[in-house]
């Protein structure tokens, strides 16, 4: 409940210790109708990531998820996502952590590529409203570095622990006064990313697209200037993203 947990937010919170996965969770209130209510727990014992992964989710960490019915159809979804990564950046370097957005949703550490927060957002719907959307934020908050697969870091790893209620207080508030507006959203996301102005090779189902990374559009599309002419990828369509 909200208010044990001392959360003021704009949602409702379901607070747990430990749960199997806070996506899974916020798809049993979503279909039950709920919304608006954001489940938090300490550990996971089944995290769900990106394509079909397990996401390793530790006790310490900060494993939220947030159950919304917003206005808008299943193509602008993705706002969602860059949005979760806007406030979560930001909430992170509040504490101090050098964090910077790489498309489409993973937050890094800026300096060494290391990954703090990766973000996977669930939906379903008609083809011109969703009807709910589960955005899912897991970030390596209070976690000791050797509990975490190769190419993570921690915040606990990087400038000590941080007061996790405190932290998904920021994170929720973030998020909520971004709404879906896309401007706000992607005015932000374009001052927090590291992946702008960079050479990279994304790689999707339909081959590589490879070129600088120029922009992204809504509702987050990346904008990528190849030898052959502009390309737009797809959030949805990225199975890997790299420097090159
Ligand atoms: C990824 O990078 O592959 C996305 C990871 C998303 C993990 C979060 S933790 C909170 C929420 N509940 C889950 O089961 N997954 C997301």
């Amino acid at each position: 409940a909200a208010v044990e947990y001392g959360l003021e937010a704009p949602y409702s919170v379901e607070y747990h210790d430990a749960i199997d996965s806070t996506n899974a969770r916020g798809r049993e209130l979503a279909k039950a109708g709920d919304s608006d209510v954001v489940v938090l727990a300490d550990e996971q014992t089944a995290g769900r990531g990106r394509l079909e992964r397990a996401w390793n989710a530790p006790s310490g960490g900060v494993y939220m998820s947030f159950v919304l019915r917003p206005d808008v159809a299943p193509m602008e979804a993705p706002l969602l996502t860059l949005a979760a990564a806007v406030a979560t950046t930001r909430a992170l370097r509040e504490a101090g952590v050098d964090a910077g957005i790489k498309w489409p949703n993973d937050v890094l550490l800026r300096t060494t590529g290391e990954k703090l927060v990766g973000i996977l957002t669930e939906m379903e719907g008609e083809a011109d409203r969703v009807s709910w959307v589960i955005c899912g934020i897991g970030v390596n908050a209070n976690v000791d570095p050797d509990t975490l697969p190769e190419g993570a870091t921690s915040v606990r790893e990087q400038v000590g622990d941080v007061d996790r209620r405190v932290f998904a207080q920021r994170v929720i508030e973030g998020f909520d006064s971004l709404q879906t507006d896309p401007d706000a959203i992607l005015g932000a996301w374009r001052e927090l990313a590291i992946t702008l102005g960079r050479r990279v090779r994304v790689e999707t189902r339909d081959g590589d697209v490879v070129g600088e990374a120029v922009d992204v559009e809504s509702p987050g599309r990346l904008v990528v200037e190849t030898e052959e002419g502009t390309a737009r990828v797809h959030a949805g369509d990225c199975e890997h993203l790299r420097p090159v």
